[in-house]
């Protein structure tokens, strides 16, 4: 029996404008997307009986979030279904039966795209122990149907994503800086939070090629918003409450809510100067993570993170 596997690290909107809607109901977006440390973790083991049928286990700290008789509709569940539709019946029934573990240490339904992290790893975990190799534009076209987040989460590279998130361009190069995320227990529903938001449109940013230093980048970024975070406050005040500690954090230079919430973000100078600052933020029930950016795609860098119950 072999063992593979993946990490699914958390993606931070930096900005989010909503830039128009489509006639399905969709928004359009530009978004600047990065990957932090946080990961949850996936380990596949292939079983003995052929099928393609994708068995799912979760453990960790967030398991408890995730119901277990809700495994048929994990993203992770979908991502083996959808492969096994792509390979059609024949090729599908040649396919080894797969047992996913997923070790889930974001927070569920959070903003910071856990859920489509997991399908990303999933698709990219699942294609290599099946052998499949599906070319980039149907791949993505693939991933675009679990989820708008799941194409960025494939790569775990910073990128601009436009569309309703699945048109990706590269992110202006990044400065070295450090992040904190903070989540105060609380699941927001994105669909209605969308609902919820004001019905303005946000211009298309203007962004250089690369941010040199994190000042000029948090200028840049300042001079963005999240178009989401109004909305998401009205539905969960305490939002606000993590905004407002995060902003009084000792070095913070940015704080925003990423995606459609509850979790919010800061930067700093350094992953040092945030892991020093988690503790002005802890509070009873918030989940807290400090550490590095992944500048160049989805390396594990090192961080350190807690829910304080
Ligand atoms: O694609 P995903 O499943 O992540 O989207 C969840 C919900 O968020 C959608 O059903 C839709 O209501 C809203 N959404 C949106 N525009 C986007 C992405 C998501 O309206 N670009």
């Amino acid at each position: 029996m072999s063992s593979l596997h993946e990490m699914a690290h958390a993606k931070i909107n930096l900005y989010l404008h909503v830039t128009g809607r489509r006639d399905d109901g969709y928004h359009l977006l530009d978004s600047l997307a990065v990957f932090a440390g946080a990961a949850d973790e996936l380990r596949l083991h292939q079983g003995s009986r052929r099928g393609g049928q994708v068995g799912l286990r979760i453990e960790g700290t967030f398991a408890p979030g995730l119901q277990a008789d809700d495994c048929a509709d994990n993203l992770i569940v979908r991502a083996g279904a959808l492969l096994r539709a792509h390979v059609g019946p024949d090729g599908a029934a040649q396919l080894p039966d797969v047992d996913i573990v997923l070790r889930k240490e974001l927070p569920v339904a959070s903003g910071i795209g856990g859920g489509s992290a997991d399908a990303a790893a999933a698709l990219r975990l699942l294609c290599k122990v099946w052998a499949l190799d599906i070319a980039r534009a149907p791949f993505m076209e693939l991933a675009t149907r679990l989820g708008a987040d799941v194409p960025v989460c494939l790569d775990q590279r910073a990128a601009r994503m436009e569309g309703i998130g699945e048109e990706l361009t590269p992110a202006p190069a990044l400065p070295p800086c450090g992040m904190m995320l903070v989540n105060c227990g609380q699941s927001v529903s994105t669909p209605q939070v969308f609902r919820t938001r004001a019905p303005v449109f946000t211009p298309r940013a203007i962004l250089p090629p690369q941010w040199p230093t994190l000042a000029e980048m948090v200028r840049d970024l300042a001079a963005q918003r999240n178009d989401l975070q109004d909305a998401a406050c009205a539905l969960c005040p305490e939002i606000t409450t993590v905004l407002d500690v995060l902003r009084a954090a000792p070095g913070c230079r940015l704080a925003r809510m990423s995606g459609s919430g509850a979790t919010c973000f800061a930067l700093f100078d350094s992953p040092a100067v945030a892991q020093a600052a988690q503790g002005a933020v802890r509070r009873e029930g918030w989940w807290v993570w400090a550490g590095d950016l992944c500048r160049s795609g989805g390396r594990a860098v090192q961080g350190i993170g807690a829910v304080l119950a």
